[in-house]
């Protein structure tokens, strides 16, 4: 059994509720997952986990949610060396196709950049967008969600992705 540390940031619910199916599914499989608002818990405790799933919308064309803006240059700060770090996004790919889930990328990069290890891509199957700074390497740098437009697919998406991300932290 290994300890998870779930931070989310969330304006408008639905990274939220994406966090709390994410943090059900990972209990089921025996895990135990704190799940930390970002907007009331420091980041600096991440430092206490070897395991992080990290939630973050795309917000105003293609900017940082208000949450995780207002801690991002404390981020810059982190010790994560080691760390294994699984991002997951909201983002609406119909609205915003040049700036669909840039946040995976900005903020995967940022903790890649503190030493952590990034796992959970996803293929871009079953999106249509133009552009993203979530990619790397035609995978999205976490799991996708679109609730905006695809709100019926996030159970199913969840569901695949948490077993891959179990795999992948080795746990
Ligand atoms: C003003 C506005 C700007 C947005 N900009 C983007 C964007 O650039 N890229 C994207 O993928 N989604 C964008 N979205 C969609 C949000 O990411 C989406 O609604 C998401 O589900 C919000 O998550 P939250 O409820 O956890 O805050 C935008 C939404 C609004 C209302």
């Amino acid at each position: 059994m290994a300890t998870i540390g779930l931070f989310f940031g969330s304006s408008t619910g639905n990274t939220e509720n994406a966090a709390e199916q994410i943090q059900k599914l990972l209990q089921a499989a025996g895990h135990e997952v704190n799940l930390l608002n970002v907007y009331s818990e420091s980041v600096k405790s991440m430092e206490q986990y070897d395991y992080l799933v990290l939630g973050i919308p795309t917000w105003d064309i293609g900017e940082i949610q208000e949450d995780w803006k207002n801690v991002w240059d404390e981020l810059d700060t982190l010790e994560l060396a080691g760390k294994k770090v699984a991002v997951f996004g909201q983002g609406d790919q119909r609205g915003y196709p040049a700036t669909f889930q840039d946040c995976i990328g900005l903020l995967g990069r940022k903790v890649r950049e503190r030493g952590a290890s990034l796992v959970g891509f996803m293929s871009t199957d079953g999106f249509t967008f133009d552009e993203s700074l979530g990619l790397e390497d035609g995978k999205f740098m976490g799991l996708s969600l679109d609730d905006d437009n695809q709100r019926d697919l996030t159970e199913g998406r969840i569901a695949a992705w948490v077993p891959q991300v179990i795999s992948e932290f080795g746990i």
